[in-house]
């Protein structure tokens, strides 16, 4: 990825960070009468997953508006969340975000290709629709380095976006936003197999798995 692109990226992210959440809720042009339903359903499953998982000191990897960091937050077993992202307007939705268990977060402005963590402080880690903006042939070695940041047996999980039914699985797609101004996103879809194959070389025990049309999940851990 060239630097231009990872600096469109992250001020495309910047700039969307008010209206972010229209993709999640399916407002506007995320809108699909079709499948709003089948959205609303598939999504309804990772909340319910990400209530049940993650404990003690865990980083967030590009929390984004945090939909996940309340949820990490709220949960009893979570001692301190370190939301990370590269957006201070991310940043601030996510602040506005976390009610539960917000005396327990701390965000963190920095670049996810650059985290300022050292070896083994987290017992978890999470990043949500990250993975999918990251270059494939970066993926194994950033994952690698993420992993590391666990204590050995530490626990790591990730959402992602599903590879559509025919569709390419990299893709440069141009975006626009309310304002009608217009940014290149890459974004590199996954199937629970292809997760699998990248995260297997981290934790032969990893698991992947889709929700059926829309999400991909992953679970690893650092090995002992
Ligand atoms: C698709 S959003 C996901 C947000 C959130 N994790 C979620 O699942 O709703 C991608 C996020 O990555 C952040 N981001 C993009 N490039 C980044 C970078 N180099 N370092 C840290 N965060 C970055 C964006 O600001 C944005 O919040």
């Amino acid at each position: 990825m060239s630097p231009e692109l990872k600096r469109t990226m992250e001020t495309y992210y910047d700039q969307r960070a008010p209206e972010y959440d229209d993709w999640y809720e399916r407002r506007g042009r995320y809108r699909d009468p079709r499948t709003d339903a089948l959205w609303a359903e598939e999504l309804a499953k990772l909340d319910e997953w990400a209530d049940e998982w993650g404990s003690g000191r865990v980083l967030e990897i590009a929390c984004g508006t945090g939909r996940w960091t309340a949820h990490l937050a709220a949960r009893p077993e979570v001692t301190e969340v370190v939301a990370v992202d590269a957006s201070e307007a991310m940043l601030e939705e996510c602040r506005r975000k976390v009610r539960a268990g917000a005396e327990k977060v701390r965000w963190v402005l920095a670049d996810a290709y650059d985290l300022p963590f050292g070896p083994g402080e987290f017992d978890a880690l999470f990043t949500g629709f990250f993975l999918s903006h990251v270059p494939p042939e970066r993926a194994g070695r950033l994952l690698e380095s993420y992993t590391s940041l666990l204590r050995p047996g530490g626990e790591a999980g990730l959402y992602d976006s599903l590879l559509p039914d025919g569709a390419e699985p990299v893709q440069v797609q141009r975006r626009a936003l309310r304002d009608g101004s217009e940014y290149d996103v890459l974004k590199v879809y996954y199937t629970a197999d292809t997760l699998r194959e990248l995260l297997s070389r981290l934790d032969p025990g990893a698991r992947t798995w889709d929700t059926g049309r829309f999400f991909v999940a992953g679970r690893w851990r650092r090995p002992r």
